[in-house]
């Protein structure tokens, strides 16, 4: 793409599409976002000069209408559901959404020229681990139709590159977490099913405990373990990513995460240190799904894109999340 064309974030009125539109305007790109606004915010488009269309990335009309009007160079594509939970009891909603949809996209994409892609992936699409760190070349066994359908998505991207000449990254994120800097913008999921909002809902006293699901995990204090990476890092990782391939580089699958593994137990008592409140805690069942360690090997991100995370540190990124929760707006856009 060229510096005169926008990119087109679909599903950059939710968490980390917000944030990453934020950074591409403070990068001088244009930026063109759809969102359908199921579950996207439209106060956290905050830049005036993001154009904002409200529809859905599966509306063929719609799409040839955005590609013709606006001289698009890539799309960045958010807009997927992510309730594991819900994508078993409703499958059909999740692959309708996360696959066939992008399916439409990625056809009009081409209809219109359109060649560069970076697609949100999950280290959800690697299954229970057989290993960690998590690389690339880990076997990918998905165990819920969530983590399936990011998977089978990916799976269209290669066969799209190699028939279409499609030039895409597939970025899978390890657990997303923290807020932009100012507490301007933030997560506010609805329902919240994540670990951070909850436990500083917690700790501002706006949910009367966390619930941590298991403390009989094979792991040093029994709770689970993940990688918290920055939605600012993921956000960066993006434009990187788009440059890469704007400068010829082949499509590429990498992961995204720190590399530092957190239990609950940790990242509990971490907050309790960065919001200076006791978290009060219950002792609950495991959540059915939830492999007990999930953490990323992230050497090929740096060696392709330069990129690392730079929250490496846990209370940081807790102080910026708890700059949302605690702020003006308590973690919640109207
Ligand atoms: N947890 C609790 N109590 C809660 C909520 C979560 O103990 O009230 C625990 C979970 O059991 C898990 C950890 O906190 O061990 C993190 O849970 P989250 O729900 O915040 O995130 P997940 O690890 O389930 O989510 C990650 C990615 C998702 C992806 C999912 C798929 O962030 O995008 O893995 O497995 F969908």
């Amino acid at each position: 793409m060229t510096q005169d064309q926008a990119i087109l974030v679909v599903g950059g009125a939710g968490y980390i599409g917000s944030h990453t539109v934020r950074q591409l305007v403070a990068n001088g790109k244009k930026v063109v976002v759809l969102d359908n606004l199921v579950y996207g915010h439209p106060e956290a488009i905050v830049d005036d000069e993001v154009t904002f269309i409200q529809g859905d990335l599966g509306d063929r009309p719609l799409l040839d209408k955005l590609f013709t009007e606006h001289n698009i160079g890539a799309v960045m594509h958010f807009a997927a559901y992510a309730y594991v939970g819900e994508s078993v009891t409703e499958p059909s909603k999740y692959y309708q959404n996360n696959l066939a949809a992008p399916i439409i996209l990625l056809d009009a994409m081409r209809d219109h020229g359109v060649e560069i892609f970076i697609f949100s992936s999950t280290c959800a699409t690697y299954g229970n681990p057989q290993y960690v760190p998590i690389d690339e070349n880990h076997p990918q066994n998905p165990i819920n139709p969530y983590g399936a359908s990011k998977l089978m998505l990916e799976r269209v991207l290669a066969d799209f590159s190699h028939a279409y000449g499609l030039k895409y990254a597939a970025l899978r994120y390890f657990n997303a977490s923290g807020c932009s800097l100012d507490g301007q913008i933030g997560e506010d999921h609805n329902p919240e099913t994540h670990l951070i909002p909850l436990v500083l809902e917690a700790a501002a006293g706006t949910r009367e405990h966390i619930t941590i699901f298991g403390t009989d995990y094979p792991t040093p204090d029994g709770s689970c373990i993940r990688d918290y990476i920055h939605v600012n890092d993921l956000a960066r990782a993006h434009i990187l990513a788009i440059d890469k391939l704007s400068e010829g580089a082949e499509s590429f699958q990498c992961n995204l995460g720190t590399g530092i593994g957190v239990s609950v137990k940790e990242l509990i008592a971490a907050a309790e240190r960065v919001t200076g409140k006791e978290i009060p805690v219950v002792i609950g069942e495991r959540r059915e799904g939830d492999p007990p360690e999930l953490v990323a090997a992230p050497a090929k991100a740096k060696e392709l894109l330069g990129w690392e995370a730079e929250y490496k540190d846990l209370d940081m990124i807790l102080k910026t999340a708890w700059a949302w929760t605690d702020g003006p707006k308590k973690g919640h856009y109207s």
